[in-house]
Parts: structure tokens; sequence; C-alpha cells
């Protein structure tokens, strides 16, 4: 499938309403407290059946600092001393949770994310794999995806040097912007040196894939300054970018209170920012797999697209689709079987559960044929750019035009302006679709299509 996006404003500003990011289907407001941790025991057994590999997520929560764009669940303190009793509660967890899966499933996706992971120190970081090692079988190093996010102002070639040890082969690094006035507006002094010394030390140590993370939308950005930063970025030709938009939503994520709305680029600026970016990262050889994701083409998610087998979970795209994912650590969500299942969201109560002999998921649910189908179809849209109608009636037995009467219809505006093309067998993004991926993946949603009123997600652009 050819790879190009392309960028056409009028479609933009007239379709860009605010949506979910699907890195689960149903997303996470439809998950409720009838599913608990017995419901989440018997998926695990379900499960077993299956010996599907397994992939796990480990939430690291503690920030340094707090940046004040920051939509992330994290807990900002100095305190380094609250790091080993959260290890504690996580090595209860783990051994708790690795009971309930068979020891000859392979781990071949393990994340560390956050927060700041590298906010532990080192001897930390070395027991922490220790000690999940010692309950899980973990793939090599040429099999397994191990990554881990990486702050700069939290690292250095020490510590570069016992992840690559413990067995991280990937990372993401967070960059955001280099640019002076925009660092003191967000909070986030972080200097270029910083950022390339931590990348040289990765490369050094044979760390497979790298990416960054740059925002646009933060305060006093234009495309001048922002194109600048891009550049530093493409110079230094990482595999993989992540081009994030910033949502300034302060009435939901409290530090964001401390940016002054007046600073922040106006939606016109916005879009000529993201604008000018995919054309420099398509000049500079990059492939846009979707929803901010940018990689090279010999990239293996570039490669996975390619052939049919990218899959999107809860930490972005993702070459692993067949694991089940454990996920460890507050507020983490795991997906085990047809299930989502959360651990509690506040660290005292998470520490309650954990102290008392239980695992600390609180809420979830138990997806139904009918969530399972379209689970498969937005995740064909929003992976592939398209969708083989044929070949999804045959994997669930159903009448694609029957079953998808009312998403066909809710697609057909879309179709005249040029976002879709829906022939006999195939749904097919077109360039101009692309970065509204997100609002036809709604067409397949039902649970928005049951809901009136705001919806609470973000805007695309
Ligand atoms: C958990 S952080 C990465 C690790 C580390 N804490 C750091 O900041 O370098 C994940 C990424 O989410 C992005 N992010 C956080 N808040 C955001 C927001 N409000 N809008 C867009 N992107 C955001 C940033 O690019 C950040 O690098
Ligand atoms: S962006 Fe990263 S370092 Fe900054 S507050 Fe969020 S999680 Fe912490």
């Amino acid at each position: 499938m050819e790879q190009g996006v392309s960028f056409d404003l009028d479609l933009i500003r007239r379709y860009d309403q605010s949506g979910p990011r699907y890195t689960s289907y149903p997303t996470a407001v439809e998950f409720d407290e009838s599913f608990d941790e017995a419901a989440y025991q018997t998926a695990c057994a379900r499960s077993n059946e299956s010996g599907r590999p397994l992939s796990i997520y480990f939430h690291l929560p503690f920030c340094d600092t707090v940046c004040f764009y920051c939509a992330c669940n994290k807990i900002a303190t100095k305190d380094r001393s609250l790091v080993q009793p959260y290890l504690e509660r996580v090595y209860r967890e783990l051994e708790m949770q690795s009971a309930l899966f068979d020891r000859s499933r392979q781990v071949e996706q393990l994340h560390w994310g956050g927060g700041t992971p590298t906010f532990l120190n080192n001897a930390q970081m070395i027991e922490l794999m220790e000690v999940t090692r010692r309950h899980f079988t973990l793939a090599g190093d040429d099999v397994g995806e191990f990554s881990i996010e990486i702050d700069p102002r939290e690292a250095d070639a020490a510590s570069i040097k016992v992840l690559r040890q413990i067995g991280f082969n990937r990372m993401s690094l967070g960059v955001q912007d280099f640019d002076p006035r925009v660092q003191t507006a967000v909070n986030r002094i972080q200097t270029e040196e910083q950022t390339m010394a931590v990348l040289n030390a990765a490369l050094a140590e044979g760390f497979r894939s790298i990416s960054i993370d740059l925002i646009y939308g933060l305060p006093f950005q234009s495309v001048e300054s922002f194109s600048k930063t891009l550049e530093r970025v493409i110079a230094v030709n990482p595999q993989r970018l992540s081009i994030f938009n910033y949502a300034h939503l302060p009435e939901r994520f409290k530090p964001q209170r401390r940016i002054n709305d007046a600073d922040l680029p106006a939606p016109e600026v916005k879009l000529d920012i993201l604008q000018s970016t995919i054309a420099r990262l398509t000049e500079a050889g990059y492939v846009y797999i979707g929803m901010d994701h940018f990689a090279r083409p010999d990239d293996e998610l570039a490669l996975a697209q390619q052939a049919g087998t990218l899959y999107r979970n809860f930490q972005g795209y993702s070459t692993h689709a067949d694991c089940d994912l454990i996920g460890i650590g507050v507020t983490s969500i795991g997906k085990v079987d047809n299930t989502y299942g959360q651990n509690r969201r506040g660290l005292d109560e998470y520490y309650a559960d954990i102290d008392a002999g239980h695992l600390a998921v609180f809420r979830g649910i138990e997806l139904n044929r009918d969530d399972l189908i379209r689970r498969d179809i937005i995740t064909q849209l929003i992976c592939h750019f398209g969708l083989d109608m044929r070949a999804a009636e045959a994997r669930w037995g159903i009448q694609f035009a029957d079953y998808f009467a009312d998403s066909l219809e809710k697609l057909q505006g879309m179709a005249e302006d040029g976002l879709v093309e829906i022939t006999a067998d195939e749904i097919r993004i077109l360039a101009p679709g692309r970065l509204l991926v997100r609002n036809i993946c709604m067409a397949f949603d039902a649970y928005l299509a049951a809901k009136t009123g705001p919806i609470g997600f973000s805007k695309v652009i």
C-alpha cells in the first residue's frame, strides 16, 4: 500500500472533532467496576489455554519536576525514598501475576513507561529486571522487544549502559522542543547536549531502535522555531519520531493551568506547524505510520505496516499483535484474553490492595462478540489505512454490508469528500483522510453512536 499522507486544511477544519485515540476498543471510559480481580483471574486461566506470548507493561510514575503540559499519569516529587516502597509492591504484584500465567509463555515485549522510569537508580533498575526474570520467562534479545521511555535529564552514559545490560534494546527519548523560550514556558529545561549525550550513549551500547518525542502546539512555538528543532532531530536520523499534538485541557490536567493561554500558538499556526513538519519529514524519507508516528522505511513498524501485521495497543503501534498484555503498577491497563483490566489509580489504594494480598485490578471490561468484531475493524483501519471487507466477513461470519450498514452510511460523506474510497470489497483511506483516521474509525464505534452530547476526548489537531 502506498504510504502518503496529504494535508487538506479545509477537510481538517471540517472534520476535526474530539475523538478517542483507540489504544483500546472499547475505550477506557467504558470500563466499569463489575470487572474485578475474580473476573481478571478467570480471563488469565482462559488465556493460558491459548498459549499466546506475553507482553508486560510497568508503570513507574515518579518525576523529579513537572512539565506543565504533561497529561501522563505521574507523581512529581523530589523524594527518592518513595521508590523502594513502590518497588516492593511491584514485586508482590509480579509474584501474584506470575502465578496466573503458565511459565512456558514467553514475554516477547516488555515496556517501562511513566512518569520517568529512570527516576529509579541503577541498582533499583537492575533489581526490578532481576525480579521480573525470576517470575517470567523473557524472550532472547533477538526476538524480544524491550523498551523504555527516557527523559534525557534523568539519564547518563552509565545508566544507559546498565539499561542495555539488563536487556533493553529500544528506547524513546522525550525531547519536546529545543527552543529555550518554549522550554522555560513549560518548565522543562533540557539542553541539546544532554539529549545528544544520551542518544550517542544509546547508539554506542547497541540500542536497536531509538524514537524521539516532540510536541507541537506548546507556548511560543512558530513554524520557524519548531522547524529548527525538527532539523536538529532529523540530523541525528532516529528510526522513529512521535510528533504529539499538545491538547490544552487545564480543567483536566492541573499542571497545564500554569501555561498562559495567551502564549499558545493560534490554531492556524498549529496547523501550519503540522503541515510543514509532515512535508519536511516526508522529504527526509520518513513514512507516516499514523496517529502522530513516523518511521524510517526500513524500520520494523513501517515494514509491518506494509506486510499487514502492524498492531496498536496502549504503548502505541507495535509488531506484537498476538500477545496478552499484563499491566503492572499504579494505573496500568492489561489486555488478557477478551478483557481489559485496569489497576487502581491512586498510590494509597494500589498499596492497600497489594498489601492485603490482592491484585489491584479495580475496573475493566469483558468484550462481547460485537466488541471483538469492531475492535478488529478499527485496528485494521488505524494500522493499515484500509480494510478488506471480504476477509473480515470470512473471519467473523458476517455480511459486512448488513452488519455495518450504519457505519457505511456514516462514511458516505467522507467518501464524497475524498477521505475514503469504498469499493465492493475494500475500504481504503486515501491520503487526505490519513490524518483524520480516528474520525473514520469513529464510524465503527458502537459506544459513540449510543452517546449524545460532548464525549470528552481530545481533538485531532
Ligand atoms: C511519559 S512521557 C515520556 C518519558 C519522560 N517522562 C519524558 O518526559 O521524557 C511520554 C511522552 O508523552 C508526551 N506528552 C506528555 N504530555 C503531553 C500532552 N499534554 N500533549 C502531548 N504530548 C504529551 C511527551 O512527548 C512525552 O515525551
Ligand atoms: S513529560 Fe515526562 S518528565 Fe515531564 S512531567 Fe510528564 S512524565 Fe514527567
